[in-house]
């Protein structure tokens, strides 16, 4: 928030156009995990596969299309989905398999079903999975103009109630209510008790997750990845209003999304929805066994975020338990051992590995990672791990992504891929 806009009691102008725009990926600029990055772009390796790498993370450069359903929901460290998009042109065919053992809010999900590969993610973070499947199901037109409809009815339904004076029981304890203003606080809780009238499933499901982008936005909470308090104000019918936006911000990119794989001729045998679960990534990728599988992933970049602390504000609403995650989520910001990486590193790539088998291919969209409180070039950090696991560095592309005050560290996207399968090409 601007000093200006605090000073006044006003909502900041970037927060407004954050809460209508989408937190971290607008039409007007995308924000990824280090964004934007900047500097020289250096590509290396192969020379066909680095000049592929290299034109697809040019991308970035330019504003994110706004496409499809990628806008809907917050995420922290999303991917660029257009660079995204070309990676899964360039280096997977059509009915191939593409899978994200760290899918978070499901950019590559979404991607995969535009171009017609068939998708396979997983996330340990449930909010993570939920959204993943809202945003990459294909729907049919019908069902997304019934959705939409209902999304103005609701709105327009709670709109009337909250000016009869009207409450409701907001499913959040006292000390999460104090993260609203009472007007704000009402204007949720009418349009809650609402969706949890809804009687279609998927419908619901997509209410309830339009509800939780606006979450933080109307809430004294500063930002999706800050989770300090500032006592901003939001005028009167504003949740209503970003509520329906959203709905329909996700059924227009739903049906963009249905359209596009349409034009992709997918293989008729392919379900509408990805497989998605919840769970260890490492763990998921273990198991996974398909031929021709594209590996495309950003497991959390090590040192840098907390996605338990990040979702805090959605927790009671959605019915999430986060326990899972707590215990088991990778190279957080909390857990920035230097001692553990070599062993999680290992146990990353080997997984990576499994998952690519035979013919497969693995791109690791990484930024360098902080281990106590160094920053390490990715490919020296990783190349005991890469080694162990059988895997062969084929090419990369790589540009510096700096926060403010903060020392050089670069983001990088490598191809890497198991070593019998590239010696023997
Ligand atoms: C960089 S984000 C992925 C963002 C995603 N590519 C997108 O565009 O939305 C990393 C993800 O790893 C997830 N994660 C952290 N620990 C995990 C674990 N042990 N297993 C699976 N996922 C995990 C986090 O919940 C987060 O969603």
């Amino acid at each position: 928030m601007t000093r200006d806009a605090k000073a006044k009691g006003r909502p900041s102008r970037a927060k407004t156009a954050a809460a209508l725009g989408g937190e971290s990926g607008s039409r007007k600029g995308f924000r990824g995990a280090l964004a934007p990055p900047r500097g020289t772009v250096h590509a290396w390796g192969l020379p066909g596969e680095a000049a592929l790498l290299r034109q697809a993370w040019l991308r970035h450069a330019a504003p994110a299309s706004g496409r499809f359903t990628h806008d809907f929901h917050p995420y922290a460290a999303r991917m660029h989905p257009d660079v995204c998009g070309m990676l899964i042109e360039g280096f997977s065919e059509v009915g191939d398999w593409v899978v994200d053992p760290f899918c978070g809010s499901g950019t590559v999900a979404v991607e995969a079903q535009a171009a017609g590969r068939r998708f396979a993610g997983n996330d340990l973070h449930p909010l993570a999975v939920r959204l993943a499947a809202t945003k990459s199901q294909l729907c049919a037109p019908t069902a997304l103009h019934h959705f939409e409809a209902r999304a103005t009815h609701i709105a327009r339904s709670a709109r009337g109630r909250v000016s009869r004076q009207e409450t409701a029981m907001p499913p959040i304890d006292d000390a999460e209510a104090r993260w609203y203003a009472p007007h704000t606080r009402l204007e949720l809780a009418v349009l809650w008790s609402f969706i949890e009238r809804e009687r279609d499933p998927w419908a619901q499901e997509a209410f309830r997750l339009a509800f939780s982008a606006i979450l933080v936005k109307c809430s004294f909470q500063r930002s999706e990845t800050d989770s300090r308090r500032v006592e901003s104000r939001m005028a009167p019918g504003t949740p209503l209003r970003l509520f329906e936006h959203r709905c329909l911000t996700l059924g227009r990119g739903l049906g963009e999304l249905n359209r596009a794989a349409r034009r992709a001729s997918r293989p008729p045998d392919t379900p509408p929805a990805p497989e998605l679960s919840c769970g260890d990534g490492v763990a998921w990728a273990h198991g996974w066994q398909q031929p021709r599988t594209l590996v495309l992933t950003s497991p959390p970049y090590a040192g840098y975020y907390d996605y338990v602390e990040h979702h805090d504000r959605r927790l009671a609403w959605l019915g999430i338990d986060a326990t899972e995650m707590q215990r088991g989520e990778r190279f957080s910001r909390r857990d920035q051992a230097r001692q553990s990486w070599p062993e999680e590193s290992r146990a990353l790539l080997t997984s990576l590995a499994a998952a690519a088998g035979s013919g497969g291919r693995v791109l690791l969209w990484i930024g360098d990672p902080l281990l106590d409180g160094h920053i390490v070039p990715a490919r020296r950090a990783l190349a005991d791990a890469a080694h162990s696991a059988g895997l062969r560095w084929v090419a990369g592309v790589s540009q510096n992504a700096p926060r403010a005050r903060e020392q050089r560290r670069e983001e990088h996207v490598f191809l890497l891929t198991p070593r019998d399968i590239a010696q023997a090409a």
